[in-house]
């Protein structure tokens, strides 16, 4: 399918041994009828010849700043002004830490600083280096500038074969974003911002110990990704996961309870909010400040524990209450009556029951079961795959939103 017939797609190559990869992106896009131009750092060099990048992409491939060729025939300025997109694959940590911080001393730093474009980065890097301070600080300060990010993803990286997160998405997921990106079909969704919570809380006990659940963030992260999809600006507010940020959505990252209302509270008024994540109900009264050690012949510590805000109900019934306030209800047992009970007591418009009770069912797992509870009634949903539960969700969402509106 000649998806991207048309587009015009401007691919900066950083110098990553990930490089290698960027070779069949270039094939990928122009099978789906992209143009693609290419710009290589120095260090791309160093990992693939321009001759092959100019291969695949047909076209002249733009290294330096001040060569004759590259400035007269196609200056930084006009390299930018003739893309649809700006796609950056891989993104080094250097090139990542040039755009947050805007220098410009070569030409793909040039073109990116020029830009006014949409940018698409996949960085690729050690995972010791992607999850340096200094690296989340720049990937924080992108999000926040509207770069949107696909993967890294975690692996065996292939210089070191050391395991972790930093290994470049792959040129198909990398397409499918820029499918997302440049798709101009109208959005149901545009102009609303909604409010995603996802993931489990972590409640310290010391510095090194905490109380959490068994929520791996899927369900939730897939719902932020569908409202995307559908056009939303979403805010995502994760608990500690190990999945990545999903595409196109500004994710802010919490650990506890108390974090996670801050984190909504601050992100009002928003036109919906859709509260998924598992939320510890409970905490410690008093977090050790030092790490709680086992003292001969006085047993286990008791652990005095206190109740966490609800961070659903206080929305449901906040005075800047967004239009749609959806919650979800994990139960083992009884599942109509307490999604029913939970529906008022929280002030909620729509309660997403799943049972929780069978072993590798929705925490944690792929698949979900659903029923919607609403004042109007109950609607069950088969069992299928969490994004295909995103997907009808955020349609549900589009649909009670707009009839807002109205
Ligand atoms: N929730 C929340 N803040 C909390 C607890 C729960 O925002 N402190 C939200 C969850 O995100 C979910 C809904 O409330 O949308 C239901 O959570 P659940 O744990 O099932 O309900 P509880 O209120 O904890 O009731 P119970 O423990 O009695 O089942």
């Amino acid at each position: 399918m000649k998806t991207l017939s048309g587009k015009r797609i401007l691919l900066i190559i950083g110098g990553g041994i990930a490089a290698y990869k960027s070779l069949d992106l270039i094939r990928r896009l122009r099978e789906r009828g992209a143009s693609v131009r290419c710009v290589m750092t120095a260090a791309a060099q160093e990992f693939v010849t321009t001759l092959s990048v100019g291969a695949l992409s047909a076209d002249h491939v733009f290294t330096d700043l001040f060569d004759r060729h590259d400035e007269h025939d196609v200056g930084h300025i006009r390299l930018s002004r003739e893309a649809d997109l700006i796609v950056v694959a891989p993104a080094t940590a250097d090139l990542m830490a040039k755009l947050a911080n805007g220098l410009a001393n070569d030409l793909a730093s040039n073109v990116l600083l020029a830009t006014d474009k949409r940018v698409l980065v996949a960085p690729a890097m050690n995972p010791r280096m992607w999850n340096h301070p200094a690296t989340r600080r720049n990937r924080a300060t992108l999000v926040a500038d509207d770069v949107i990010f696909v993967g890294p993803n975690r692996g065996e990286m292939a210089e070191s074969g050391e395991a972790g997160e930093g290994r470049m998405a792959e040129p198909l997921e990398i397409v499918a974003s820029v499918e997302t990106m440049l798709d101009d079909a109208p959005k149901p969704l545009s102009g609303k911002k909604i409010i995603v919570t996802s993931g489990p809380t972590h409640e310290p006990i010391d510095p090194v110990r905490y109380i959490a659940n068994r929520s791996s963030g899927k369900q939730g992260h897939a719902i932020a990704a569908a409202l995307a999809r559908l056009g939303a600006d979403v805010r995502l507010v994760s608990g500690p996961v190990t999945i990545p940020d999903p595409m196109g959505v500004k994710t802010v990252h919490v650990e506890s309870a108390r974090e996670m209302k801050d984190a909504v509270e601050q992100l009002l008024p928003a036109d919906a909010a859709i509260f998924v994540a598992a939320v510890a109900d409970w905490r410690t009264a008093d977090a050790a400040d030092i790490k709680i050690k086992k003292v001969a012949g006085e047993g286990p510590p008791a652990l005095q524990m206190v109740e966490n805000p609800d961070i659903l109900a206080g929305i449901g019934h906040h005075v800047q209450r967004p239009h749609l306030v959806v919650g979800f209800a994990a139960e083992t047992n009884d599942v109509l009556e307490n999604a029913q009970a939970k529906l008022k007591k929280k002030g909620a418009d729509l309660i997403v029951a799943n049972d929780v009770s069978q072993q590798g069912g929705a925490m944690g797992g792929d698949r979900n079961r659903v029923t919607i509870v609403s004042k109007s009634g109950v609607d069950q949903w088969a069992d299928m795959p969490k994004e295909a539960v995103a997907d009808r969700l955020a349609g549900l969402i589009a649909e009670r939103l707009m009839s807002v509106a109205v």
